[in-house]
């Protein structure tokens, strides 16, 4: 939080110096290192720099004008014109006060709130979701929920591909083989065989292919009987996706698939078309990007020689179909790195076809889910996971590490915790690399109560609370109000680092919808249970006394708070004991 007094107060001191200054690329980090204090600018240099003046010498004038003293000591200049702000304990014990009375918890809600729709997880009718979609599900999920905290407007859109060339050989599958047992037991399964056996007999059989192609055909021009098949299609694979997403609690504010945008992508083409965007080229329709390097060898075909629309057509009628009905100043768009060109190739064409556009449009992709052998995650068989399987496993396996730790507890509340710590395990494991690196999934590593892990943050969690419950029998409730009222001392360097880094968690929220990184968020998290055990360990709390232990009391208080927010943000549930 005090990152942001910070920098207006640094802004204004610019303003006095440096009138003609645009002062909003001015920003106050927190320090990476704390020998050089808690927070830094390094923006004078670079205003330094574009008005050939001394650093230093700007850096000294904007220091004479600069008023922190109220939460600062001697502010310092550093190096070749860094500002060093080290915080009095006395102005972190005021935050740690506004917290405790309910002010904010640490961050504050963004005063000009931008729209933004959020794109994630739209898996494929009649094919199982698989660690890609699972990945999805989870980044896009935890985007949108911190947008949220921050007060941001979000709206999720889940973009479910109900719609193409394979519906052809579903049809044929559908009329000519279904096993109605099958389908009511696990329907996207029985529509996967379905599709696999049909397109095994068109390999083999032209005549196969060609009824494929003439139910698409019908399909495509309106018969009742496909139309009704394709729905039923849908439903299936919708009812199975909402079983997984009730179990990962995630929900969308929409579920507006590929073919909602069937009857706008006629007008897509002959809009490119007539505004010289698009341009024929052996039969089909494409926009070419003759100025682009990195495009100039890809142009984006917008129509098939066959006359059909495709993937790409799809997504330039979705951009302008949400533009045109939630007015966003951001889209997001969560899938993997395989599809940046793709995007690429959407973005270029827009921002042609619509210069006037602000609205800020961003591919977040993430790397792939490789298995232990370091090859792309698959069954031992040699099948993709299902996601279905994948939750299973991980509540078993959660139930034995839970069940090991606390042998005597009833199995049903074993389960539930395991349950949590299961779904956790593979939220928090999905989240934590960097996304575009590709990560290993290894069972052991995620599930481990030691090291970066949902199990060990869960678990720090619960130790947070476990002090409230240990507290004397007749001690009443501790009252966050009438601690905010004593005095606060911060006196164990344990203590000032705790609530410090308690001071960044808004600064790391805004960082990651900034960047679209939720791993900033972990990490943050790691460090703060870190900090908290080092406190722990260090500073006596039930035993302390008088102001002392009121204080140390606020400060597990506090950071049980942020810890169970900040999971919440990153989309996993807490427990109370583990
Ligand atoms: N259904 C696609 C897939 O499974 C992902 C769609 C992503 N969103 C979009 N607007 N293209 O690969």
């Amino acid at each position: 939080m005090l990152h942001i007094f910070l920098e207006q107060r640094v802004r204004a001191a610019v303003a006095q110096v440096l009138p003609e200054a645009a002062t909003a690329t001015i920003l106050v980090r927190p320090c990476a290192d704390a020998r050089f204090g808690d927070y830094q600018t390094n923006s004078l240099m670079s205003l330094a720099k574009e008005r050939k003046l001394n650093p230093r010498q700007l850096a000294t004038g904007v220091v004479a004008q600069l008023d922190v003293n109220e939460w600062c000591e001697q502010v310092e200049i550093a190096g070749a014109g860094f500002l060093n702000f080290r915080v009095k304990s006395e102005a972190v014990a005021t935050v740690m006060r506004g917290a405790l009375r309910g002010d904010h918890g640490f961050f504050r809600k963004v005063s000009a709130p931008r729209t933004v729709v959020v794109d994630f997880s739209s898996p494929n009718v009649a094919k199982p979701m698989h660690v890609g979609h699972i990945r999805s599900t989870i980044l896009g999920d935890c985007l949108a929920r911190v947008f949220r905290l921050l007060g941001h407007r979000v709206v999720t859109d889940n973009h479910v591909g109900d719609w193409g060339t394979q519906f052809g050989k579903l049809l044929v599958g559908w009329k000519q083989q279904l096993n109605p047992a099958a389908l009511q037991s696990d329907p996207i399964g029985e529509m996967e065989r379905l599709y696999k056996v049909i397109h095994a007999a068109c390999d083999a059989d032209p005549a196969v292919l060609e009824q494929a192609r003439q139910e698409l055909v019908k399909l495509q021009n309106g018969d009742a009987e496909n139309l009704a098949i394709w729905r039923e299609m849908i439903g299936r694979s919708q009812t199975q996706f909402d079983t997984i997403y009730r179990r990962l609690g995630v929900a969308f504010d929409h579920t507006l698939g590929e073919s909602f945008y069937n009857p706008r992508l006629k007008a897509v083409v002959q809009e490119l078309s007539a505004l010289g965007l698009a341009r024929e080229s052996e039969g089909a329709m494409a926009v070419f990007f003759d100025d682009n390097p990195e495009l100039k060898a890809h142009p984006a075909i917008v129509q098939k020689s066959d006359g059909a629309a495709n993937y790409a057509t799809t997504d330039l009628a979705t951009l302008v179909y949400r533009l045109e009905t939630w007015r966003p100043d951001e889209i997001v768009y969560v899938t993997d790195g395989r599809q940046q060109l793709h995007f690429k190739q959407i973005f270029a064409v827009f921002r042609r076809w619509h210069p006037e556009a602000r609205a800020k449009l961003v591919h977040v992709w993430f790397g792939a889910i490789l298995g232990e052998d370091g090859k792309p995650f698959k069954t031992r068989s040699g099948e993709i996971v299902k996601l279905a399987d994948l939750l299973d496993e991980a509540e078993d396996r959660a139930f034995k590490v839970v069940t090991e730790k606390n042998p005597e507890w009833p199995e049903a509340q074993c389960r539930e915790i395991a349950r949590v710590v299961g779904i956790g395990a593979i939220k928090y494991a999905d989240l934590l690399p960097n996304r575009q690196s590709d990560y290993g999934f290894n069972w052991d590593k995620m599930l481990a109560l030691t090291g970066n892990t949902a199990p060990y943050l869960l678990y720090a969690y619960t130790r947070v609370r476990s002090i409230f419950r240990k507290r004397g029998e007749n001690e009443a409730a501790f009252d966050a109000e009438q601690a905010a009222r004593t005095p606060f001392p911060l006196t164990a360097p344990e203590e000032l680092t705790l609530a410090k880094h308690l001071l960044n968690f808004g600064f790391v929220l805004e960082a990651v919808v900034e960047e679209h990184r939720p791993n900033y968020l972990c990490n943050y998290l790691y460090d703060l249970a870190g900090h908290y055990a080092r406190f722990y360990e260090a500073c006596p709390v039930l035993k302390a006394e008088g102001a002392t232990r009121t204080a140390r009391l606020a400060l597990c208080e506090l950071t049980g708070r942020v810890l169970k927010q900040g999971l919440e943000a990153l989309g996993l549930e807490t427990t109370e004991q583990m």
